[in-house]
């Protein structure tokens, strides 16, 4: 009997814990893992290195074009280029110029795990199992602060807790795709919990969903 193909589908804000639970549930079950924040990212970057403004339509249309290699790039990890990324994500063209990219990594062979914003609801609709991580603006600011120092970068707390905020508030309230949880999306609130608990807790509600 043919089955469908397993695709876990990871939504959230950022620093939630979700890029972690994601990959963490591809090891356990076997699948690739495509972090689709990446893209988005690849794509504010090549706006900077354009000398482009993130906020035109066309700017951020042109910069999607970006090479392959700048996936590897340090850079797409800092606060300012997720401050770009959430700026060009809100661009019809910008979403529709990366939705096949996903579209054909969520549906390959066996299946596979896809952390992001949209992808219960736009990318893969039909996901067998998603997930929405949250956590509160304090967690979610201290974690990253505390990732920014291990990674020997420049971070005060108060200013990453408003950059968070900010970023929230665009992607919540964006016209398409905005930051939702799908209907059928079990909610984990990662505030409380250790990396640990929250991977456990993940793999417990894929499992009640794939039966
Ligand atoms: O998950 P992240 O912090 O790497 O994402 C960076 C930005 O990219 C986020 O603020 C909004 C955008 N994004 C999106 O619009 N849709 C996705 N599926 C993933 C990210």
């Amino acid at each position: 009997p043919t089955t469908s193909p397993l695709i876990i589908a990871v939504d959230g804000p950022t620093a939630s814990g979700k890029g972690t639970i994601a990959k963490a549930l591809a090891a356990h079950y076997g699948l690739p893992h495509l972090d689709t924040g990446l893209l988005y990212r690849a794509v504010g970057r090549q706006v900077e290195l354009n000398l482009g403004n993130p906020d035109d339509a066309a700017d951020a249309l042109a910069a999607c074009e970006f090479p392959t290699s700048l996936l590897d790039d340090p850079e797409l990890r800092s606060e300012t280029t997720g401050g770009l990324a959430s700026r060009v994500s809100i661009h019809h063209g910008v979403r529709q110029a990366l939705f096949a990219r996903q579209r054909a990594f969520a549906t390959q062979g066996r299946g596979a795990v896809l952390d992001g914003r949209d992808i219960g609801t736009v990318i893969a609709p039909e996901a067998r199992a998603k997930l929405f991580i949250t956590a509160s603006v304090a967690a979610r600011a201290k974690r990253r602060h505390l990732e920014m120092i291990a990674a020997g970068r420049e971070s005060q707390l108060d200013e990453i807790a408003a950059d968070l905020a900010a970023r929230d508030e665009r992607d919540r309230n964006r016209k398409e795709a905005p930051l939702r949880a799908a209907v059928d999306a079990a909610t984990l609130d990662t505030s409380e919990l250790s990396r640990d608990a929250a991977i456990a807790a993940a793999i417990a509600l894929v499992d009640s969903r794939i039966g």
